[in-house]
């Protein structure tokens, strides 16, 4: 608790709160999603309530110009006239935190939204942080039990990495997340669910957690109806409590649902407040803003636990132009790509094991292992080059030993890469699964 870091951060969130607020004031505009406020002197981020004739509502700093504040409303705008009354809201700032999240499900300001009462903080955490120091992060070199055999044994990922998992809609993402927060081997599971339809949330705890899994996780909800800086920060919400848990020392899971949603949050914002748009609509804070969020997961320093991460980005159509996306690759340490027409044809996870890389398998498992992995892809993609040749009978047995070999082996392959949605398979058995599967496939050329 009295970290550099901890330190750190409480002189900044006291400079915050010592800034001078000198004035209340009031709207002079509401178009679209903003509202224009003049006379009030608020730094950005801050809260304030705009008073309406209903009552008042929450808003948030979210830039200024000239003489304008730029204000967004956190809640359901009803009532505002111009002239409305814009103050100041003076509420301790950061996030609350504690043990007592376990279990919990809360909106996107850490609010509770499972009616089991208020949430017992032990302190409130700030919800940006700045970067963390390369240098003391502990190396990635564990690997990380997530129950998916086919990530466990050919897309292994190491204790502290940052993941991507790359599906259009309905091909499983949600399924297989699911599996993971109830197979991995953490002491905590956080996950974001943000942007998705509602109707999802409830089903993730109710229908794919148990009571007893629950336990262990914290479910942060910010669905497609609330405001887009709910969405937003209900990712940053997810991060810093996981971040709570990594500085207590505990082993992570961070499960984000969807990046991609928190990226067209931030882009609804930014647009609304002028922001000239850049890469296909999104404006440049976006492409800033997604690698200042993954970032913050990883392993912490020698004292601390780790975040093992896995955000969805969603690739409509198979667009890899998209610039989310492309963004979302080149900061991530590997991606598990879901396709839509294995999926289509039964196989779940649909994993797309010849596009999923995780850049750190090598430092994390042994040259077995390794060896394994490749000869198992390898047969299965020489059966997938060839699969229209076979599947129309235009391929003569025996006239290659590497296609028969690929033909005789791909049912094995297809069932070592099925999983139900129940099931778990932890490492020591995807790994003994491997090596079965492995020993009919011969060394390979
Ligand atoms: N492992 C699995 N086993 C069987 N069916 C699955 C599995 N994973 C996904 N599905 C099927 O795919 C459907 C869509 O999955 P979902 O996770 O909701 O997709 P997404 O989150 O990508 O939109 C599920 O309702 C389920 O019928
Ligand atoms: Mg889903």
């Amino acid at each position: 608790m009295t970290s550099p870091w901890h330190t750190h951060f409480e002189s900044l969130t006291k400079q915050v709160t010592t800034v001078p607020i000198v004035a209340a004031g009031k709207l002079v505009r509401g178009i679209g999603l903003t509202l224009e406020a003049v006379g009030c002197q608020l730094p950005v981020g801050s809260q304030c309530l705009v008073q309406t004739i209903e009552g008042e509502i929450e808003a948030e700093v979210v830039g200024f110009g000239d003489d304008i504040t730029y204000l967004m409303p956190t809640e359901a705008v009803r009532g505002i006239v111009p002239g409305s009354r814009v103050m100041p809201l003076s509420r301790q700032s950061g996030l609350p935190v504690g043990m007592s999240l376990l279990g919990r499900v809360v909106d996107g300001n850490g609010q509770p939204l499972d009616g089991l009462g208020e949430i017992e903080a032990e302190h409130r955490a700030p919800t940006t942080r700045p970067p963390m120091n390369p240098l003391i992060r502990r190396p990635i070199n564990a690997a990380m039990d997530v129950g998916v055999r086919a990530i466990n044994a050919l897309n292994t990922v190491g204790v502290g990495q940052r993941m991507g998992l790359f599906a259009g809609s309905g091909v499983g993402k949600s399924v297989l997340l699911g599996m993971m927060t109830r197979g991995c081997e953490a002491d905590v599971v956080v996950v974001g669910l943000v942007g998705e339809r509602g109707r999802e949330v409830k089903e993730f705890i109710h229908d794919i957690l148990t009571e007893e899994e629950r336990k262990r996780a914290v479910v942060v909800a910010a669905p497609a109806d609330t405001s887009p800086l709910m969405r937003l920060k209900g990712c940053e919400t997810a991060m810093t409590i996981a971040e709570y848990f990594r500085d207590k020392g505990l082993k992570v899971l961070l499960l984000i649902d969807s990046l991609t949603r928190y990226a067209m949050a931030q882009r609804e914002i930014a647009l609304a407040v002028g922001e000239p748009p850049a890469t296909r609509g999104y404006p440049p804070s976006v492409f800033a803003r997604l690698p200042a969020l993954v970032e913050r997961a990883g392993n912490g320093s020698e004292k601390q636990g780790s975040i093992t991460a896995f955000f969805t980005v969603l690739t409509e159509g198979d667009d890899l132009q998209d610039p989310v996306a492309d963004a979302a690759r080149a900061i991530l340490d590997g991606h598990v790509v879901l396709s839509r027409s294995l999926a289509d044809s039964g196989h779940y996870p649909a994993i797309d094991i010849e596009s999923s890389i995780s850049r750190v398998m090598p430092q994390v498992v042994s040259e077995e292992h390794q060896l394994m992995a490749r000869r198992i892809r390898q047969v299965y993609s020489h059966y997938k080059q060839n699969q229209d040749l076979i599947s129309i009978g235009a391929y003569a047995k025996g006239s290659d030993p590497r296609i028969d070999l690929a033909i005789r082996a791909e049912p094995a392959i297809n069932a070592f890469l099925q999983q139900g949605m129940k099931q778990v398979l932890p490492y020591d058995e995807s790994l003994e699964g491997m090596a079965a599967l492995a020993k009919g496939l011969g060394q390979g050329q």
